[in-house]
């Protein structure tokens, strides 16, 4: 059997972003649950959402967002050999996402398939592709993460109600001659799967409508304080992994971009890592809320477009969500 020879490294070449137009202030999130702006600022940081309208798909956002990637790194939709969308909000079980993505964007080349990670997606999926290429089998693949949280989210749900928005961010990512995606360090603890968790199954809601029977809708629900903890504690050791595996030093980063959780998460990381004032910290949940798999790549966007970091620089990404699932990895940035 003959192998193809890979690049010596792969790097992200390109950013590019979906917010839905409609802006959601926690006012009108409150008009359904009993909190307050206060509260909700305090507690998480958020102080706007984006909620996508019933057009802005989740294929649509994550086609949207590739598409400006491709656009800005000049590369044709030809030459795209994969395309990988994290999702876990896409309504259909099958078909993919990614094979709309796919033709939507034009790859007509290009295999395609979803990953489904939670909120640690786009890690796991930049690792795929920094792998495929490193290993020959793709030269150019786009990554995106992108999600609709709000058709599973409860409106009610106190707990949850005022955490999550609505986006994509998608990047490409080619061949380098040197690394410029660290090595991924992931893991899972399926034991604790039920700390965010989808209630009832679709399996239980036909079954019911079988029967009969009246159903809730299907929603997430979760344990917010036991995820709160285990994000806190558990995360940091997984990021200083990371840079160890990477072979870099934590005053080496010029940008810290973790999963967009919830802004005191991402502080406390912060505090634990031992960031220096020189490195910036992502917080773009603040004007997103948490777009789980979309918000790394959104948050990076963000920092970009802000003129916060320059091309070449190192950043720290971090995901971790349901599942549990974890994964974290240095890159450089675009
Ligand atoms: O992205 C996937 C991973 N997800 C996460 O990382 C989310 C992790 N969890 C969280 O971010 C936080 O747990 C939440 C933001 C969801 C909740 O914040 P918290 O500080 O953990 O709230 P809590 O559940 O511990 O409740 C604290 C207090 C309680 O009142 P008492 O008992 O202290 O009087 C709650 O009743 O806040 C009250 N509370 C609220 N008050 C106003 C709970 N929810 C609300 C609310 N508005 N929506």
């Amino acid at each position: 059997m003959k192998l193809p020879s890979g690049a010596p490294g792969s790097r992200i070449l390109s950013v590019g972003e979906y917010r839905p137009a409609r802006v959601v202030t926690n006012e009108e999130i409150c008009q359904r649950i009993d909190s307050s702006d206060a509260w909700i600022r305090e507690r998480t940081g958020i102080i706007t959402r984006r909620f996508a309208s019933d057009d802005e798909t989740v294929a649509g956002m994550a086609a949207a967002a590739s598409s400006k990637a491709l656009a800005d790194a000049g590369i044709e939709p030809d030459d795209v050999d994969l395309v990988v969308v994290a999702t876990i909000t896409h309504p259909y079980q099958t078909p993919a996402a990614s094979s709309e993505v796919q033709h939507l964007i034009g790859a007509s080349r290009a295999g395609a398939f979803d990953l489904g990670a939670a909120c640690a997606g786009f890690c796991y999926a930049l690792s795929v592709a920094d792998a495929a290429i490193r290993s020959g089998t793709a030269r150019y693949v786009v990554v995106a993460g992108s999600e609709r949280m709000t058709d599973f989210i409860d409106p009610t749900d106190r707990g949850m109600a005022f955490l999550f928005g609505d986006g994509a961010g998608a990047v490409v990512v080619g061949p380098a001659d040197r690394p410029g995606i660290g090595p991924v360090v992931w893991g899972s603890d399926g034991s604790q799967a039920a700390m965010i968790t989808q209630e009832p199954t679709y399996l239980e809601v036909q079954r019911a409508l079988a029967e009969g029977k009246t159903t809730p809708p299907v929603a997430l629900r979760m344990a917010g304080q036991s995820v709160f903890r285990w994000a806190v504690t558990q995360m940091a050791p997984v990021a200083r992994r990371a840079l160890e595996a990477a072979g870099v030093d934590v005053g080496e980063l010029a940008a810290f971009i973790p999963h967009q959780a919830n802004l005191r998460i991402v502080e406390s990381l912060a505090k634990s890592l031992g960031l220096g004032p020189n490195t910036v910290i992502a917080r773009d949940i603040e004007t997103q809320g948490n777009t789980s798999s979309a918000s790394i790549p959104l948050a990076l966007a963000a920092l970009l477009e802000e003129g916060a970091v320059e091309s070449g620089q190192y950043a720290l990404l971090i995901g971790f969500g349901a599942g549990l699932t974890y994964a974290a990895q240095v890159i450089e940035i675009p």
